[in-house]
């Protein structure tokens, strides 16, 4: 199968094309058109011609788009869980849920579109301010740049496009080289839903050399983008004035105070810290167990794990499958070798079989171990102590990156002092890091990023506030 570029409606052939692989068997799936200099110049003219048509839209037209592409992905719902098992590999059960939460995110940007707004300001507060009426409108930013990664091929497409969309925006779209085709797919159902061609376009190939272009394009008003702290830095560095939002990565870690009902939260945990291979910038990285409870918590823990069973992500019970490139099981691999080296102790996992890392579990590991203070991005958790509540909020804090925590207590006050004192962009009390539902405010904080997506957030960073100022006296 030739995928091309899709731009101004249409697909288009490209000068040259990149073979896209399955992770798990690593047959090939698609041969990738690689956008050139003129593809992408091509892309932001349609996207800037399709801008004027976009912000005359009305709300109403802006909503119906988004809820027939959520008809679309409802009646396509297999096959769409099926693409993105295939190029991701994402378990179907995780693959099915992805494309739930993105029927969800569309329909939030629908509801968002009729609801954009402003207010009035009393201009007369200040002395000199009397007999004006006042009041602010939110307008559409121009055509938005778009950079997605793989691990929610669906999703964190439809955490851009569609608050995007629904404040009256064209898009290119630049999704992660490895999960293109879910991608193209969205593509489609936006072109049969009516969007004004040119309004999306997606384009495919380096990511360096389409994101260079895009920064230095004064036509692109703002740059959206999830994926690494050092690409997300090079972008903030590089866009001059344009608008950044960036959601980088994260260790994320999680708080058991003693007292917690283990049996209820271990399989809660175990989700969090390996669905999708830990392939997640929420997925529990980091957990610290008060040391009354340390040894019965891991013992359970390790039982838990043991349970998942590891496979082909088009299987219905797998619960593991590959990593999405062997280049990241080879970096999972030395960073756990290294941890162990330098005195962690592993309890379970640590090794691959062919492009699986087994879900791992490691205990007292020294915070300056890679798989403690780097985004580790792979089936790796890790286990330490704490005794006094102010050393555990220490331990989470003690990082480059804050973009969710989580703790478990049955004491409203260490809840209260940790939704006070944790460094992140999201406290989860009595709940997993990992927990995100799409209209929340999801961001980070340090290194892990600028900006906040859940639509109505989004929705805010890509629309310009103006103030209309009536002298009416
Ligand atoms: C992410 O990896 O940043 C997204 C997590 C999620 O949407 O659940």
């Amino acid at each position: 199968m030739k995928k091309d570029l899709w731009i101004g409606g249409e697909y288009r052939s490209a000068s040259s094309y990149m073979e896209l692989k399955n992770p798990f068997n690593l047959e090939s799936l698609a041969q990738i058109g690689i956008a050139s200099h003129e593809d992408v110049q091509a892309a932001i003219a349609a996207a800037e011609q399709a801008q004027v048509r976009m912000a005359e839209l009305p709300a109403f037209e802006r909503a119906e788009i988004l809820e027939k592409v959520v008809r679309f992905l409802k009646d396509d719902r297999d096959e769409c869980a099926r693409i993105i098992a295939l190029e991701a590999a994402k378990p179907l059960k995780g693959a099915r849920t992805e494309v739930d939460r993105t029927i969800m995110t569309y329909t939030f940007a629908a509801h968002e579109a009729r609801k954009i707004h402003g207010e009035t300001v009393p201009m007369d507060a200040a002395p000199g301010g009397q007999g004006r009426l006042a009041f602010t409108v939110r307008e559409p930013l121009g055509v938005i740049a778009a950079i997605t990664p793989f691990n929610f091929p669906m999703n964190l497409v439809a955490h851009k496009v569609g608050p995007a969309i629904a404040a009256g925006n064209s898009v290119i779209l630049k999704p992660a080289s490895q999960t293109p085709l879910s991608a193209y797919k969205i593509a489609e159902y936006f072109h049969r839903a009516g969007l004004p061609a040119g309004a999306l376009n997606v384009i495919t190939g380096s990511g360096r050399s389409i994101g260079d272009i895009l920064m230095k394009d004064d036509r692109i008003k703002m740059i959206t983008f999830t994926g690494s702290p050092e690409v997300g830095r090079y972008i903030r560095e590089n866009s001059g004035l344009k608008r950044v939002t960036l959601e980088l990565g994260s260790n994320s870690a999680l708080i058991v105070d003693e007292g917690v009902g283990l049996n209820q939260v271990i399989p809660r945990i175990v989700n969090g810290a390996f669905a999708y291979q830990g392939q997640v910038c929420i997925s529990i990285q980091r957990i610290f167990v008060h040391e009354n409870i340390f040894e019965t918590f891991v013992e359970q823990f390790v039982r838990e794990t043991q349970k998942l069973k590891a496979g082909d992500p088009l299987e219905e019970d797998t619960d593991i499958s590959a990593m999405i490139t062997r280049g990241d099981v080879h970096r999972t691999q030395s960073w756990v070798d290294e941890a162990v080296k330098n005195g962690a102790e592993l309890r379970l996992g640590g090794r691959a079989e062919e492009g699986i890392f087994q879900p791992t579990v490691l205990i007292n590991v020294p915070s300056t171990e890679k798989v403690s203070c780097e985004e580790v991005f792979a089936p790796v958790v890790h286990i330490n102590t704490f005794n006094e509540f102010n050393e555990a909020i220490n331990l989470v804090n003690d990082s480059k990156y804050g973009l969710q925590a989580g703790i478990f207590t049955n004491d409203i006050h260490k809840a209260l002092q940790a939704a006070k004192k944790l460094e992140v962009g999201g406290v989860m009390i009595n709940e997993i890091p990992t927990f995100r539902v799409d209209q929340m405010p999801y961001g980070g904080v340090k290194m892990s990023g600028m900006g906040r997506e859940g639509i109505k957030y989004a929705v805010e960073e890509m629309t310009e506030l103006k103030l209309i100022s009536f002298k009416t006296e």
